[in-house]
């Protein structure tokens, strides 16, 4: 086998953090990274199942790596890995199913002889970070939520945490490294829990060994550490947050004013079809509180299309919630059906062009919540991380809320991965224009 390898990431931030960390094990046992994935030794393939169309992506690539490449080794990790139907299927063409977790044991499967002292838990390996100024931090992994449409649970297994030394000392290591942006990603960050150990003290000097740690401390001393940065995190589940939380965002100005905070519908019974475990009202009723305390705060969510069985009325309840909470950004899905979650129970009974038709309408609200939104950034000089310069070489970054920014007047300096203030001259439903003022 060549010693070269290939990742190709499909899915969420997890899978794209987890695939930092397959890459540094392999280079730490002296793989070498292969653009190529027609002349890699190794392909990783790091797969989604969250819906049909992201699983159906590995069923077209995988033969077609096999016949460009016969030598190939293929591994398949990620949320598919574990699928009973997804081996059987796949069986003949891959090589190694690999479960994310038992990463730190993939030198076996290799024939490799292992090297001393490496972790057992794939968290704590030291990951190989594609980008220069931003950094995802695991803080877990896992699900126990069981919403019905979900396969989260399944494919990842229940919610274990990393101890908060080692996320803090993580986040401490790449903000010393230059790094800007600091995110802090888990299925639920804000059931993040642990039990304080003795390494914990140093970060909690409040706090006695065996008691507990929960998300907003945790988030708080992220935030206190020292350097030029700022904190997000991804994603909040409704039924966890609490008032501790938002007075831990308004407090601490490292930490950006942005919430992702899936509402997935809106209306009761569907919600409650859904096992979400909370109401619209009571939903409403977090937006409220986060405006209140955070007023400039930028607000998305996720949104479910056609779950079985909802009807125009339930549907007219989510396009009403849409008006209310006045988002900046929602991520749409059309339910699609996934093999042993409850909701496969369930008669996928709303017709595919029905779907797209309520998807449509949610955009359009979308649209027009999002542009009055962004209305309050004119003329105003916001600070903004630049990331990378589109096709026509014009500099984009983001703001705190997460909202893509394009710069003007700066293309022949490197502004890339530095914190710049910019006035902004334009307003767009999901993007602003604005002149480069200074770094
Ligand atoms: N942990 C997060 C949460 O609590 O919402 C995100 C989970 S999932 C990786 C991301 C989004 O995919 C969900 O919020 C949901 O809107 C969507 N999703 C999950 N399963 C789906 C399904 N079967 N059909 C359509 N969309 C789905
Ligand atoms: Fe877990 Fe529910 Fe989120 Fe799925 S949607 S990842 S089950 S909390
Ligand atoms: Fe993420 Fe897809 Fe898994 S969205 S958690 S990679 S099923």
């Amino acid at each position: 086998m060549k010693k070269t390898y290939h990742i190709i990431t499909i899915g969420c931030q997890m899978n794209i953090s987890d695939s930092e960390r397959i890459a540094a094990y392999l280079e730490s046992y002296g793989f070498k990274s292969e653009p190529n994935r027609v002349k890699a030794g190794l392909v990783i393939l790091n797969t989604c199942g969250i819906r049909q169309k992201a699983e159906d992506r590995n069923y077209g690539l995988i033969p077609e790596i096999r016949e460009k490449n016969p030598l190939v080794k293929i591994i398949l990790t990620g949320c598919l890995a574990e699928r009973k139907d997804v081996r059987r299927r796949l069986d003949k063409v891959v090589d190694i199913f690999l479960p994310i977790k038992n990463l730190p044991e993939l030198y076996r499967e290799l024939g490799l002889v292992k090297k001393i002292n490496k972790t057992n838990d794939y968290l704590e390996i030291n990951p190989k970070v594609n980008s220069k100024f931003s950094v995802f931090i695991p803080i877990g992994n896992g699900c126990d939520n069981f919403c019905s449409y979900c396969v989260v649970p399944y494919a990842r297994g229940r919610e274990i945490y990393r101890s908060a030394s080692d996320i803090i000392a993580e986040a401490q290591k790449f903000i010393k490294q230059g790094f800007k942006e600091i995110i802090l990603i888990a299925q639920n960050v804000n059931s993040y829990k642990i039990k304080a150990a003795k390494a914990d003290l140093k970060f909690f000097p409040n706090k006695k060994a065996g008691e507990e740690i929960n998300f907003p401390e945790l988030l708080v001393a992220a935030a206190k550490l020292t350097g030029d940065f700022w904190l997000r995190f991804f994603t909040s589940h409704p039924k966890n947050m609490s008032a501790e939380l938002i007075a831990a965002m308004k407090n601490n100005r490292q930490i950006c004013r942005q919430i992702h905070l899936p509402a997935q519908s809106g209306d009761d019974r569907i919600l409650a079809a859904m096992n979400r475990k909370y109401t619209v009202k009571h939903y409403l009723s977090l937006v409220k509180a986060l405006r209140k305390a955070i007023p400039e705060i930028g607000l998305s969510s996720d949104l479910i299309v056609g779950f079985p069985g909802e009807t125009k009325k339930q549907f007219a309840k989510t396009e009403k919630l849409m008006r209310q909470a006045e988002y900046d950004m929602v991520y749409l899905a059309r339910f699609s059906s996934r093999p042993g979650t409850a909701a496969a129970k369930l008669k996928d009974n709303v017709s595919a062009a029905e779907k797209q038709r309520r998807e449509e309408a949610l955009n359009k609200i979308l649209s027009q919540t999002a542009w009055k939104n962004n209305q309050r950034y004119l003329n105003k000089a916001i600070k903004v991380l630049v990331q990378e310069k589109n096709k026509r070489g014009e500099w984009l970054g983001k703001n705190e809320q997460f909202v893509t920014v394009k710069i003007l007047g700066s293309a022949k300096e490197n502004l890339q991965g530095k914190f710049v203030r910019v006035k902004i001259t334009e307003v767009r439903d999901f993007g602003l224009t604005g002149v480069h003022l200074s770094s």
